[in-house]
């Protein structure tokens, strides 16, 4: 079966409906997000497809202290075995440390590094044999951006995690792949958009979703370690040549 977290729009409604169509020997794809109904009805609300996996709906919350825990323990209820745990569910809140409360602060930590760490420390001898893993950073893990300062260094942690995690698990038959995807609309962009109010960002193009995702999918099954597709992987390039500080400095979402 599938993990997907952050399942119930944007970036991973996409990958739930894709990995589905990609791998229809899958039995199940797991959805999980903070909005489906309460957890038993959830759990049966499974729907059937012509084809494919059937969906199910889990209302977990990642930055729970045990998300990994429930999420194990729904796993081994089932008696189910992971192809694919995409860990793609993240907060994003525009604020800086003179005006951002640190609520919202720790809140980005918890969901995504936290919660993301603790899946796979959680599940990981519970994959099958070439198992995938997908942990859903992005192109801004490496621009440090004032303003995105503790959500950028978020995924900055997952890109340098991921690399580590990707050799751990390598004896085990699960590969690690790590996403950068660059700007795609989504509530979470509009939210950032709305809260930063910058040109620059809204000025910036948007990468096509299903392109993003397919892509990702496509990189995951032949062991890929990370994929920026599109015009986003050569701004990756980019921002890799330029001196960290230079691109905080100009970087500044105004
Ligand atoms: N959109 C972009 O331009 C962009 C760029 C770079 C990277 N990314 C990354 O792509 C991923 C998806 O982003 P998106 O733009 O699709 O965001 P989105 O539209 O806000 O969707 C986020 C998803 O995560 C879920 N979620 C949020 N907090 C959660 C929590 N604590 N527990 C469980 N589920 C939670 C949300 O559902 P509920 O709120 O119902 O729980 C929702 O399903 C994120 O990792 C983001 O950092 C996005």
């Amino acid at each position: 079966m599938g993990i997907v977290t952050g399942a119930s729009r944007g970036i991973g409604a996409v990958f739930a409906d894709k990995l589905g169509q990609l791998r229809p020997d899958l039995d199940e794809i797991w959805c999980v997000s903070r909005s489906y109904n309460d957890d038993s009805s959830s759990e049966d609300s499974e729907r059937s497809r012509s084809q494919g996996p059937r969906l199910r709906h889990l209302r977990l919350d990642q930055s729970d202290d045990d998300f990994g825990d429930k999420t194990r323990n729904y796993v081994e209820r089932h008696h189910a075995t992971i192809v694919y745990l995409i860990l793609n569910a993240a907060y994003a809140n525009y604020g800086d440390v003179k005006t951002q409360d640190f609520s919202q602060a720790d809140q980005m930590i918890q969901t995504n590094i936290r919660g993301t760490v603790a899946a796979v420390y959680s599940l990981n001898d519970l994959f099958e044999k070439n198992g995938h893993i997908i942990l859903v950073s992005s192109i801004s893990a490496v621009a440090p951006t004032p303003g995105l300062a503790v959500y950028t260094a978020s995924k900055a942690f997952i890109r340098h995690w991921g690399i580590s995690l990707r050799e751990e698990l390598k004896p085990n038959g699960v590969t690690v792949t790590i996403c950068y995807p660059g700007k795609v609309k989504t509530t979470a962009l509009r939210d950032v958009v709305k809260q930063a109010k910058s040109v620059k960002l809204r000025l910036m193009p948007e990468q096509n979703l299903n392109y993003l995702v397919v892509r990702t999918l496509r990189a995951a099954e032949v062991g890929r370690a990370e994929v920026a597709p599109g015009l986003y992987g050569l701004v990756m390039i980019l921002f890799k040549a330029v001196p960290t500080r230079m691109l905080a400095r100009f970087g500044r979402l105004v």
